[in-house]
């Protein structure tokens, strides 16, 4: 079987050809359809320096069970599944425990022609989802679920601000947002998905090159009731100026780097609340699924590019030239 092997920062990604493994206990062994970037595959590639022989990149997948070890009942086997990638999560809903991980480093994932792991981690495929479409949820709509709904705890109407949102995860984000009927306003750093966005349901959206965006934004919403960010850098002590008095900032990502000084006075006397977050226990995941089905929601999709095409995939995340998930084709 073939896999996208990375070793270190300082090696090209290596495509093998390997043994097909063998499943036991609860494992199921998935023969892969369908997997998808995010740029937590982008962060391992830069920081990680030494993997060893090698491990499997890929969080996100759709396959089918083709054979189990002997705790999985053999009635699962031709079963279409999509893959929980948010490991060992733990006993307690409010932060993941000692030994979370999450699949494709240090454990190997889904950019492979077959995928081992325990039948905990699989789920049925949702149907309104085509293979391709199912591999664009997991991580990315996992984590935004999370963020929006169990930290933020949003209620309809109010008013979100989502930055970066040619992200896959932001995008996640907006499209719940927008189907709980929040009133949705965005940045990005392209005037052209800016405009996608709004075709999409955004209200309205700010180019975060541009200096002056903060102004354009207050002026536009006002402020925000809820602002989930996944960039950091420079910009993130803005979010406390535009945030409403009882506000609610997420984040969950460092795209732009680290944050600089904070204007606590803003912070505290707005009693504003500040949430990090990562990925989503296994009860969010079900819930998340069930709201993806329940309202027919189809992910937005940039491009798909095929195994052996992994090098160009990553190119064209790193370039941030995508709006949505990039999925690699397996099978
Ligand atoms: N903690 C977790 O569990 C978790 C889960 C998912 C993602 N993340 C993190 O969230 C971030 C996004 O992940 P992803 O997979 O959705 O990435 P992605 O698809 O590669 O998207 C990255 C996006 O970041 C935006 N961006 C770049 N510089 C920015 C800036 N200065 N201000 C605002 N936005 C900026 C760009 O949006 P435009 O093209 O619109 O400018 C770009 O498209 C990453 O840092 C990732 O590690 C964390």
């Amino acid at each position: 079987m073939r896999a996208v092997f990375f070793k270190g920062n300082n090696h090209p990604l290596e495509i093998r050809d390997i043994k097909k493994p063998k499943p036991v206990k609860d494992q199921v062994l998935v023969k892969m359809k369908y997997a998808a970037l995010n740029h937590r595959d982008l962060w391992i590639m830069s920081e990680q320096t030494n993997a060893g022989d090698g491990i499997i990149l890929g969080s996100d997948g759709t396959g089918i069970i083709e054979s189990g070890g002997e705790d999985v009942d053999p009635m699962l086997y031709g079963m279409e599944v999509i893959i929980n990638p948010s490991l060992n999560w733990g006993n307690n809903p409010v932060v993941h425990g000692d030994s979370f991980k999450i699949l494709g480093y240090p454990d190997n994932g889904t950019f492979s022609d077959y995928l081992l792991i325990s039948k905990k981690y699989i789920f049925e495929k949702p149907e309104h989802l085509s293979f391709s479409e199912a591999a664009a949820v997991p991580l990315s709509a996992l984590t935004a679920y999370r963020a929006l709904f169990s930290k933020a705890r949003l209620r309809p109407g109010e008013k979100v601000l989502i930055t970066g949102i040619g992200g896959s995860a932001a995008l996640w984000t907006m499209q719940f947002a927008v189907h709980y009927k929040a009133n949705v306003f965005i940045t990005s750093g392209k005037q052209e998905k800016l405009e996608r966005a709004k075709q999409l349901g955004a209200t309205d959206g700010f180019n975060y090159k541009d200096p002056n965006w903060t102004e354009a934004a207050r002026k536009a919403a006002g402020g925000f009731d809820i602002i989930i960010d996944t960039a950091g850098g420079p910009d993130f002590s803005k979010l406390f100026e535009l945030a409403m008095p009882g506000g609610r900032i997420v984040n969950f990502g460092r795209t732009a780097g680290n944050v600089g000084e904070i204007n606590l006075r803003n912070f505290y006397s707005k009693q504003l609340s500040l949430f990090g977050t990562t990925m989503g226990t296994r009860d969010e995941f079900l819930s998340m699924l069930d709201f993806i089905e329940g309202r027919n929601i189809k992910p937005i999709i940039d491009s798909e590019f095929t195994l052996e095409n992994i090098q160009q995939a990553i190119d064209h995340m790193k370039q941030e030239q995508q709006f949505g998930k990039i999925i690699l084709k397996i099978a």
